[in-house]
C-alpha cells in the first residue's frame, strides 16, 4: 500500500508536499516543465521587486515630461534588467505564460517594504492567472531610529494592504529577526497572511579588500539552516490559523520528513537544485515515501506536526532549556 503524500497549502490542494520556492529556475519555461516531471506540486515564481515598478513608473513619467534623450540617461542608473528580472509587465505575461506551460500551482511573488502604488500588482498577477501569491517582506532596518514597533507595523500594514487587494490566498515570506517571532507571526495571520513561509535568508554584503568595495554576496544555503525554521515551525503549528512552508537548508528527503514532522504544510527547495539538479525533487520526494513506509506512516496528514511543540515528547528543546544541555553535551577538544 502506498503512501499518501497529498497536503493542503494556502488552501491549494497538493500531489505532495514539495515546493520549489522563488529563483530563477521558474522563471524560464523549460526548467518549470523540468520541475513539474521531476514531481515538485507547485512553484513559486522569483519575485516582482517594489523598486522594479517604481523604478517602471517613475521612468515612465519622466520619458513623458522630458523626452526620450533624459529617459535613457536615467536609465543607466538602474541595474541592467536580463530576462530574470524583466519589468512588471513581462512578469504579467510570465504568469500567463507559466500558466499555460504546466498544469502545477504557481504562485507568483512581490517583494517589497512599504505600502505604495506598487502593491497594484498584486492584483494585476491574480488577474494574469496566478493561483496564489507570496510576499516577500525584505526590510533591513539599517536606520537607528526605528523602533521595533514601528517595523513591525510596517510589515503588518503591507500585509493588510496586499490583503485587500487579491482574493487569491496570500502567503507572507519573512526573515527570523523578530524580538518576539511567535507574537509577530501571530499578528501577520491576523492581518491577513494565509500562510507563511519561513524563513528568509538575508543575504550579508561583504567587504572586497583589493578594491576596497562591498559586494553583493548570495551563497547558496547548508543543510545547517534547516534547524532555525524547524524550530519555529515547531513553535507555531497548531497555534496559528495558516498554513505553514518552511524554506532554507531543505536538501534531503529526510529534511522534508523533519519539516513535516515539526508542522510544515509543505517544504521548499532552492539552493539544493542548483548543486543536484531538477531531477534531485524526484530523489527528494521517492526518500519521503520510503522512510514514511518504513516508520509506517500511512500520510502526510499523519505525520505532520508529530513533533511540533504541542506534540513532541520534550517541548522544553524548542526553548531556553535545551541550550544548556547542549553546552553541556559538547565534548570537543582544541587541538
Ligand atoms: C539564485 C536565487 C534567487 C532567489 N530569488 C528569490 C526571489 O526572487 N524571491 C524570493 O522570495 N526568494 C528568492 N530566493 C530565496 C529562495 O526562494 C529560498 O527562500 C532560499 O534560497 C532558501 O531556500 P534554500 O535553502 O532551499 O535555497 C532566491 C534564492 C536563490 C538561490
Amino acid at each position: 500500500m502506498g503512501v499518501n503524500l497529498r497536503t493542503k497549502y494556502l488552501g491549494l490542494s497538493l500531489e505532495n508536499p514539495l515546493v520549489v520556492s522563488a529563483c530563477p529556475l521558474t522563471q524560464k519555461l523549460d526548467s518549470l516543465r523540468r520541475i513539474e516531471e521531476a514531481g515538485a506540486a507547485a512553484a513559486v515564481l522569483p519575485s516582482l521587486f517594489e523598486e522594479q515598478i517604481e523604478h517602471e513608473s517613475a521612468e515612465l513619467t519622466k520619458a513623458h515630461e522630458f523626452g526620450t534623450d533624459s529617459f535613457a540617461e536615467a536609465l543607466t542608473y538602474f541595474p541592467e534588467q536580463d530576462d530574470y528580472r524583466a519589468g512588471p509587465d513581462s512578469y504579467l505575461e510570465h504568469i500567463e505564460k507559466a500558466k499555460a506551460a504546466v498544469s502545477i500551482p504557481i504562485i507568483a511573488s512581490l517583494n517589497g517594504t512599504s505600502e505604495g502604488g506598487w502593491v497594484r500588482y498584486a492584483k494585476l498577477m491574480e488577474n494574469a492567472g496566478a493561483d496564489a501569491l507570496e510576499l516577500n517582506i525584505y526590510f533591513i532596518a539599517a536606520t537607528l531610529d526605528m523602533t521595533s514597533e514601528e517595523v513591525e507595523a510596517r510589515y503588518l500594514d503591507l500585509v493588510s494592504a496586499v490583503k485587500d487587494s487579491v482574493s487569491i490566498p496570500l502567503a507572507v515570506k519573512v526573515g527570523p529577526y523578530f524580538s518576539s517571532m511567535g507574537n509577530m507571526a501571530k499578528r501577520l495571520v491576523g492581518a491577513g497572511a494565509d500562510g507563511l513561509v519561513l524563513f528568509n535568508r538575508f543575504l550579508q554584503p561583504d567587504i572586497d579588500l583589493d578594491e576596497m568595495e562591498t559586494s553583493p554576496h548570495l551563497e547558496l544555503s547548508t543543510r545547517f539552516e534547516l534547524l532555525k525554521p524547524l524550530r519555529w515551525i515547531a513553535v507555531l503549528h497548531g497555534r496559528v490559523n495558516a498554513s505553514l512552508a518552511l524554506t532554507s537548508g531543505l536538501h534531503e528527503a529526510a529534511d522534508l520528513a523533519k519539516a513535516l514532522a515539526a508542522g510544515a504544510d509543505v517544504g521548499m527547495v532552492a539552493s539544493v537544485l542548483y548543486t543536484q539538479g531538477i531531477p534531485h525533487i524526484s530523489k527528494i520526494l521517492g526518500g519521503l515515501t520510503e522512510w514514511m513506509e518504513e516508520k509506517e506512516y500511512d500520510s502526510v496528514e499523519q505525520l505532520r506536526g508529530s513533533m511540533s511543540q504541542e506534540n513532541c515528547p520534550d517541548p522544553a528543546a524548542f526553548e531556553r532549556g535545551n541550550y544548556m544541555k547542549a553546552l553541556v553535551s559538547f565534548t570537543g577538544e582544541a587541538i
